[in-house]
């Protein structure tokens, strides 16, 4: 059996802000699925998390090195909500706080959480073989089992996998506190350093054994100049070492036939309940119950990488063509209020949730959908448009990382393919493939067929699952 110790800073039930929750939520249970790991997840225990889900005390007083003084933490292990054992690390002068990121300290509660995640590890006795890192907040950890491998014993064997979810998220902070972090000289210090700054998505990149990121487009796409956020030069450099291997889907908690959340079930031989969930989404919004006229919908952090800018540009449009619009997503000030303006400018067609909802509504309005709209400038791999199959809910997205690599365009002729897709980045191509949409939507048939491909497509973690199994493997004969 492989040891394998996954460190995340967010993961589904406990702490979530967007798709690395999820996908940290699912890959230990599915690597445990395989029968050849032992999988086990190291997070923060935050004030949002949910106490109910915690099973026991494991230390009351696990010591932390710590410049200033060392700390000492909490430790407690869930109960088995994802089959994995999972640690939270209680440090309340870093995670206590009403959000889970945006704290000008960021960089020191990551760096305290990599260093107690190496502790505990250490403490529990039997070394991981391998410490899977997660996007910038991990790759403190990354450094130090590099670091340690020279004089700790205990991480002598242990190599690092460091997977990159969104190479635009780097943790810069300032070099001068590199040496209070204890990586203050040598090749680990130097790692961290970028452009004057210091990074911790850099010291990851280029002190992991193997790297991975969320699909195949967007391995090539961060190796590109106009992809690679400053780092695609040592992304080139380190390219036999990164693979993408694209997320999966949890069906457990994604799935129109058992789905909890909605209102009615359905599955790909009966999708009477749709129509139901359809309505009830338009309720929930205040919509007047018009189960003809089609819904599009977005679920999105309010960022640019989004393609908000286009949604924008094309909102007039959309309305013109009479379909329903329905937004639910928190982020920047100028996206809220544009869409607060949006929805008081039309509100028999627009309904909008400004804020994070948490898991219910975004089932909702997964499930009462009709289309889902990803206009992604870029997007790693992007969970939605793979959620919107499973609930017959057709994705418009556009070509770009993960989006290119799960969504095939609907070809009328052959009968093939499962949503709508663009390349350009402008509103002008987003209205081509939403006006096609609706355009087959207009077909009960066609939009049928569409509706099949897309539900019938297997996107589960098994494969996914399988891939990091053979770079765990390649990483230990490194
Ligand atoms: P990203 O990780 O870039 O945000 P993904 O598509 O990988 O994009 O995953 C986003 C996840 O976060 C999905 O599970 C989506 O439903 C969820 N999500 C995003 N915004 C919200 C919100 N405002 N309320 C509830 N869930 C949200
Ligand atoms: C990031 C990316 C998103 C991806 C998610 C999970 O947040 O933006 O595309 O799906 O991580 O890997």
């Amino acid at each position: 059996m492989l040891r394998v110790a996954i460190l995340s800073s967010e993961a589904v039930p406990f702490a979530k802000t967007g798709g690395l929750g999820d996908v940290a939520g699912a890959l230990p249970k599915a690597l445990i699925r395989t029968g050849e790991v032992d999988a086990s997840l190291v997070m923060p225990l935050y004030q949002q998390t949910d106490r109910r889900l915690l099973r026991e005390l494991l230390f009351d007083n696990l010591e932390v090195e710590w410049t200033g003084g060392n700390r000492h933490v909490r430790v407690f292990l869930s109960e088995e909500t994802i089959s994995a054992p999972v640690f939270l690390i209680d440090a309340p002068e870093y995670f206590a706080r009403p959000n889970v990121y945006g704290y000008s300290d960021d960089h020191t509660r990551y760096a305290f959480f990599c260093r107690a995640a190496l502790a505990l590890l250490k403490r529990l006795g039997r070394a991981p073989d391998v410490v899977h890192g997660n996007d910038w907040p991990c790759g403190f950890a990354i450094a130090e089992v590099r670091a340690r491998r020279a004089y700790d014993d205990f991480y002598r064997q242990t190599r690092t996998l460091f997977s990159i979810h969104n190479l635009a998220y780097q943790g810069a902070f300032d070099p001068r506190d590199l040496g209070y972090f204890g990586f203050g000289w040598g090749e680990v210090h130097d790692a961290f350093l970028s452009e004057g700054a210091a990074s911790a998505l850099k010291a990851g990149l280029m002190l992991a054994d193997a790297l991975s990121t969320v699909s195949r487009r967007y391995s090539f796409e961060i190796q590109t100049p106009e992809q690679g956020y400053g780092l695609d030069w040592l992304l080139r450099q380190r390219r036999e070492r990164l693979i993408g291997v694209t997320n999966g889907v949890d069906y457990d908690a994604w799935n129109p036939a058992t789905d909890s959340h909605v209102a009615a079930n359905f599955n790909a031989y009966d999708l009477s309940g749709k129509r139901e969930c359809k309505l009830d989404l338009l309720r929930r919004f205040g919509l007047p119950e018009e189960a003809e006229r089609p819904v599009v919908a977005i679920i999105s952090r309010l960022v640019a990488q989004k393609g908000y800018d286009l949604i924008r540009e094309a909102a007039p449009a959309i309305l013109e063509t009479g379909a329903f619009f329905i937004a639910l997503g928190a982020g920047a000030q100028e996206y809220e209020d544009f869409l607060q303006s949006l929805r008081d400018h039309a509100p028999h067609r627009v309904g909008v949730f400004k804020g994070y909802a948490g898991e219910p509504l975004a089932h909702q309005i997964e499930a009462g959908a009709d289309m889902f709209l990803m206009p992604s400038l870029y997007e790693p791999c992007g969970l939605n448009q793979m959620y919107s199959m499973r609930y017959g809910t057709i994705p418009i997205v556009r070509a770009t990382g993960g989006l290119d690599d799960t969504v095939e365009n609907f070809d009328r002729a052959r009968g093939t393919g499962n949503g709508f897709k663009f390349g350009e980045y402008s509103a002008r191509a987003m209205l081509g493939s939403i006006y096609e949409a609706l355009f087959a939507y207009a077909d009960k048939d066609v939009w049928r067929r569409i509706q099949l491909n897309g539900m019938r497509a297997d996107n589960s973690w098994d494969a996914a699952a399988r891939k990091y199994v053979e770079v765990y493997r390649a990483v230990m004969r490194m």
